[in-house]
């Protein structure tokens, strides 16, 4: 091969592995782990209308969103359900000072930055990424949130596209 047809084949091979990864299907949808008490957003987000950022309170300020430790479920559960046997380990967790050890379920790379901040600011819904919690008994990954389902949004929405944006 010359050098121009080498420079010539570059750009076609990242064109191509740019269209199989926004072609390609996620490996992590439906992805649901127990966790290790189980946590029914439908009870708390959903029927009893919990604000998300009362238990997520870095959402809207931070790139990752927090997940609330037991002293805020104990702002509830000092009182509330205190006869059930998850919130009995609940207690037990809150007293022992021992956090919970909750499994991560929505988990980009390393090499992808995402920022929740400028998203929230922008005023897109939870839902568009992480579906209806209010209506999860468990948290499941319902987006494929690879990179296709980024591109394509940001597209749609003239937000920043270049590479740079979410590789850093
Ligand atoms: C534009 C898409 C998008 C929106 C909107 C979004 N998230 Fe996320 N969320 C993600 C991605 C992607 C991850 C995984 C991030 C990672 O692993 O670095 C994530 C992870 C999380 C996590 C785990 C902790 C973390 O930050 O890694 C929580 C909790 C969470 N999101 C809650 C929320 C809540 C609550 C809202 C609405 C207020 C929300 N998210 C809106 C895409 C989104
Ligand atoms: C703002 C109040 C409030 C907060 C904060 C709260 N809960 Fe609850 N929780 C409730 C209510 C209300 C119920 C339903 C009680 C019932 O049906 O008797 C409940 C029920 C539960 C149950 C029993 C579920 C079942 O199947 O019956 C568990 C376990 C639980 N919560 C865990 C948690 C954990 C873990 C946290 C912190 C991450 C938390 N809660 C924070 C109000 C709260
Ligand atoms: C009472 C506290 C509480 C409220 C209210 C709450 N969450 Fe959560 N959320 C948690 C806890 C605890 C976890 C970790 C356990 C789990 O994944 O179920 C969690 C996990 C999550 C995750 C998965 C994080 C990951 O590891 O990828 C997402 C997404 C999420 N919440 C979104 C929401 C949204 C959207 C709302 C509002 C509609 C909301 N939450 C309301 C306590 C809460
Ligand atoms: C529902 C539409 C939507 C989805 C899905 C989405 N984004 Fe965005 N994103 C936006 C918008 C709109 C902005 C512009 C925010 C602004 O103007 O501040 C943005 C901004 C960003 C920024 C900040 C850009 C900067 O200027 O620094 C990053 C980083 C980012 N998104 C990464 C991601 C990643 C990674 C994913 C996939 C996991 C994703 N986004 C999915 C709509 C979306
Ligand atoms: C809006 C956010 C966003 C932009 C812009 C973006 N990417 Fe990505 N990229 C992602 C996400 C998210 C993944 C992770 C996909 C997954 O895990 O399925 C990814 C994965 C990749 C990978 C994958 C490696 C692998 O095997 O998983 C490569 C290579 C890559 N991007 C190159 C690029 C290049 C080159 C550009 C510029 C043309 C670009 N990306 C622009 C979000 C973005």
């Amino acid at each position: 091969m010359n050098t121009k047809a080498i420079k010539m084949s570059v750009p076609l091979i990242l064109v191509a592995a740019i269209a199989y990864l926004i072609l390609s299907p996620s490996r992590y949808v439906g992805y649901a782990p127990d966790q290790p008490i189980p946590f029914n957003h439908k009870i708390h987000a959903g029927d009893n209308n919990i604000d998300c950022r009362y238990c997520h309170v870095t959402v809207e300020t931070s790139a990752h969103a927090s997940v609330p430790p037991t002293a805020v479920c104990m702002n509830c559960h000092k009182l509330v359900a205190t006869k059930k046997d998850d919130v009995k380990r609940l207690l037990d967790h809150y007293n022992n000072k021992k956090p919970v050890e909750w499994i991560k379920v929505h988990d980009e790379p390393d090499f992808v930055f995402f920022n929740h901040s400028r998203h929230i600011a922008r005023g897109v819904d939870c839902s568009r990424c992480h579906g209806n919690v209010t209506e999860m008994v468990k948290v499941e990954q319902v987006e494929s949130l690879n990179m296709g389902f980024c591109v394509n949004c940001h597209r749609e929405n003239n937000a920043p596209n270049d590479c740079s944006t979410c590789h850093r």
